[in-house]
């Protein structure tokens, strides 16, 4: 009945991210939208790399991707996992972008080296990310 779908991608930032400026801009754009469009989902970076799950409708999940994958803050957009999904794994945040502390930064890293071996553990360790966070 849900008709959810769940997405996750991996990508290389083309600028450095450290600068927590340009994390909170993305952030600032992506709640904003997801809102609007009912999407919910978590990024995270490490390494030089994004991960980032969306969910939502179909049709909308899929053309926010086709409109992030043409963001030129990111390149090399793989997904790693689309699914259909009973219930949002993210049901509590239009984009989590989970802190970076002492016991989160190890699990960041965790999740972005799991996310093409084995994206499903990936989203959970995501799903922990936010958890912590709230
Ligand atoms: C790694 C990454 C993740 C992004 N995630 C989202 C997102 O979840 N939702 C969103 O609307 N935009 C996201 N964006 C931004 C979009 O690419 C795009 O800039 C933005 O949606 C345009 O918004 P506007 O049409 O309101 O200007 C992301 C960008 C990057 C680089």
């Amino acid at each position: 009945m849900s008709g959810l779908r769940q997405i996750a991608y991996i990508s290389r930032a083309t600028r450095p991210m450290d600068h927590l400026q340009n994390i909170a801009e993305i952030l600032g754009e992506s709640q904003t939208n997801n809102w609007r469009d009912g999407v919910t989902g978590a990024l995270v970076f490490a390494d030089g790399r994004f991960l980032q799950v969306i969910e939502g409708r179909p049709e909308t999940v899929e053309r926010l991707l086709t409109r992030v994958s043409a963001d030129p803050r990111h390149t090399g957009v793989e997904v790693v996992l689309r699914r259909p999904v009973e219930s949002r794994g993210f049901a509590d945040w239009s984009m989590v972008v989970p802190r970076i502390t002492p016991e989160a930064e190890p699990l960041m890293r965790q999740a972005v080296d799991l996310a093409v071996p084995d994206p499903v553990r990936a989203v959970g360790v995501l799903r922990r990310l936010a958890e912590m966070d709230a």
